[in-house]
């Protein structure tokens, strides 16, 4: 079968995947969310307590699958449904940090292409354009300032107790995208032919709107 494949990349909090969900219930298509990968291997290593030298023999054991429930991403390590464990400021920094070890992306590269081989899919992250996914029929960068991604996720976040501060988050923000465009293997960037789409001045329906626009006029 040939499957359309969509291709989503961009710096944290831009937005990718509120939208890519959004888009995809209206496209019919699966969304994977390759970040909830990198998350769990993240979990993995940090409950196990695994030093950056064992990273790669630890591996063998960090059993990572995604299972879809109407439609929707659940992420797993074994048989444990870590989908929310995976969402702290914790393991975000730590998904960056192990996120840049090449054995690391080696091992879900393959999972990623198989879903994508698979099925019709809207995929994100942040080298899919440019690695994962080089023919997908649709590329898209999307992203939006700095200041506008922390200030979306400080409203977010500020309704619960405990929210860090709209200066924590964006220092955060900075040292995530700095970590993410400056490793050595597959860093965040635009791929050539990927349309860059910036979210800064835009609601999130009008961004899902755009996006589903430039899809429809090419495939
Ligand atoms: O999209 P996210 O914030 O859930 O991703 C968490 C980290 O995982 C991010 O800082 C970089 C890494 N990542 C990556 O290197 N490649 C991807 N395709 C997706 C995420």
């Amino acid at each position: 079968m040939n499957t359309i494949n969509i291709a989503i990349d961009g710096p944290a909090g831009a937005g990718k995947s509120t939208i890519a969900k959004m888009v995809s219930a209206e496209m019919g298509y699966i969304y994977v969310d390759t970040g909830a990968m990198y998350r769990a291997v993240a979990l993995y290593i940090t409950e196990n307590n695994i030093s950056d030298e064992n990273i790669e023999s630890a591996l063998k054991n960090a059993e990572v699958s995604l299972r879809f429930k109407d439609g929707v991403q659940r992420v797993y390590l074994g048989d444990r449904d870590v989908s929310e464990l995976i969402r702290t400021p914790e393991i975000s920094m730590a998904a960056s940090r192990t996120s840049a070890i090449p054995a690391v992306r080696a091992r879900l590269f393959d999972l990623q292409q198989k879903l994508a081989r698979e099925n019709n899919i809207i995929m994100d992250g942040r080298d899919i354009g440019t690695v994962v996914l080089p023919n997908a029929d649709v590329k898209i960068f999307l992203t939006a300032s700095a200041e506008e991604r922390a200030n979306r996720r400080y409203k977010e976040l500020s309704e619960k107790p405990g929210c860090p501060s709209y200066e924590e988050i964006l220092r955060d923000i900075n040292e995530r995208d700095y970590q993410d465009m400056h490793r050595e293997t597959a860093p965040l960037r635009q791929a050539e032919d990927a349309v860059l789409v910036d979210t800064t001045e835009l609601t999130l329906e009008q961004s899902a709107a755009k996006i589903t626009e430039i899809i429809k006029e090419r495939i």
